[in-house]
């Protein structure tokens, strides 16, 4: 397997794409130490100049039809959660429906780009960037409200960045093979157990309305499912969660 590390990209994503095109092997990792035009989802930035977040996509061959892709960010975000948990001790909530946070603010956001042909995946690059060692000035204004690092969150106290990403790979790979061998059951459970929106009385504000009732869990496609007091069943496919 490869990791593919660098000091300066505009964004992994745009190395792991240009790899893809060469025919890298599933499994293959590019990592840097800053991005100059990090990507975040619905083609907003995303902040990563410095040295202190780790940044890094992952290049995966998974043979599946396009529509169930949105899966491989579902096992991502449990991958992420699990695998930060364990290295740092802190309370690490996933909400629908992918956000990963930290005391209610972003700690860690997943970006996941397909490469399709037709009805098959060539490859799917799921990027993934955490805040580890920045404080608080190292966010911009705008963002120092919304976002977090875990350092921020443990007093100050400074991670080694490789033990982070060890954490989290070892984990990726974990439910990763899971996946290849039983589907995505078990990522869908352990997700539905991880994450904090289930279980709970919500209201979704969608574009056109707002929903609430009772987050029951998620479909296969990854579409949060309500159960309204009438008793009846809706879903929500994009919202705000309050
Ligand atoms: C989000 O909007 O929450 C997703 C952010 C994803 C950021 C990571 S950092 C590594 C990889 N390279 C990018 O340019 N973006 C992803």
């Amino acid at each position: 397997r490869h990791i593919v590390y660098k000091k300066e990209v505009t964004s992994t994503q745009d190395i792991a794409h240009q790899l893809v095109q060469e025919g890298a092997e599933e499994g293959t990792i590019v990592i840097a130490d800053k991005q100059t035009k990090g990507k975040g989802r619905l083609g907003r930035p995303w902040h990563s100049m410095e040295e202190k977040g780790l940044w890094f996509s992952i290049i995966l061959r998974p043979d599946i039809p396009p529509q169930v892709a949105p899966q491989l960010t579902l096992l991502t975000a449990v991958a992420v959660q699990e695998g930060l948990e364990r290295a740092t001790d802190l309370p690490v909530e996933i909400k629908w429906p992918n956000d990963i946070l930290l005391r209610g603010k972003k700690i860690a956001g997943i970006l996941t780009e397909m490469h399709s042909e037709l009805d098959r995946i060539q490859a799917i690059v799921v990027g993934i960037g955490l805040n580890v060692n920045q404080q608080k000035t190292d966010f911009p204004e705008e963002l120092s409200a919304v976002a977090t690092s875990l350092s921020m969150e443990a007093n100050g106290k400074v991670f080694q960045r490789s033990d982070v990403i060890v954490s989290v790979l070892e984990k990726y790979e974990h439910w990763y093979y899971k996946y290849l061998d039983q589907g995505f059951f078990p990522i869908k459970k352990r997700w539905e157990q991880l994450a904090t929106t289930i279980g709970k009385e919500i209201t979704a504000k969608t574009m056109r309305k707002e929903v609430q009732g009772i987050a029951e869990g998620i479909t296969d496609e990854g579409v949060l499912l309500i159960r309204k007091k009438d008793g009846t069943l809706e879903s929500v496919y994009s919202a705000d969660i309050d």
